[in-house]
């Protein structure tokens, strides 16, 4: 069930989220900030069984959302419909690691007229609170289990997105 509000993301949701004999899928046109209108959506109802454990995937999101319009709200609200058992898996810029070039870059995208917001890693433990965190915990996207075979030499501060996924008790 993917769920997005710009009308290019949703032509490729079209063409390519479709369903097939191994699973359904499904695509909403919808802002993340009515998650009123997005539980109770036919889409969402008739594609999810909120009866059984669902994973929550706010990937490279929360970041277009600035405080001022509560996500922490809008999460909590689309966690309290999922049964125990649920995760939530997230990615959020962060201005931890490189301050300077994060706050340029968002004050690129505002300047643009687009919403944008870098979290420290305190503000993003926030998404997860009441939930259990699942080890390593809130770290930089490329230390969060990364393939043990696999180093690219990245550090911190060229990745500047922290990623975590807690389980809801
Ligand atoms: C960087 S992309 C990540 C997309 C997807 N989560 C992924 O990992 O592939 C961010 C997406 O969030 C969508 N987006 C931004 N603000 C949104 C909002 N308020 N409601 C719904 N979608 C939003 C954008 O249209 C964009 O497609």
């Amino acid at each position: 069930m993917y769920v997005d509000n710009d009308p290019l993301v949703l032509a490729h949701a079209r063409a390519l989220l479709t369903s097939s004999p191994q699973g359904r899928t499904a695509y909403l046109d919808c802002d993340l900030l009515q998650p009123e209108q997005i539980l109770s959506s036919p889409e969402v109802r008739t594609t999810l069984d909120l009866s059984q454990p669902v994973a929550l995937t706010l990937i490279a999101v929360l970041h277009f959302v600035p405080d001022e319009a509560d996500p922490l709200g809008v999460v909590r609200r689309l966690l309290e419909e999922l049964p125990s058992g649920s995760y939530l898996a997230l990615s959020q810029v962060t201005n931890d690691f490189d301050a300077e070039a994060i706050g340029q870059l968002a004050e690129t995208y505002r300047d643009r007229g687009i919403a944008a917001q870098p979290r420290s890693r305190a503000e993003v433990a926030r998404f997860v609170d009441g939930l259990e965190l699942v080890e390593p915990g809130i770290v930089a996207a490329h230390r969060w289990r990364p393939d043990a075979a696999v180093d690219h030499g990245l550090l911190d501060e060229q990745v500047s997105v922290l990623a975590a996924l807690a389980r809801k008790p």
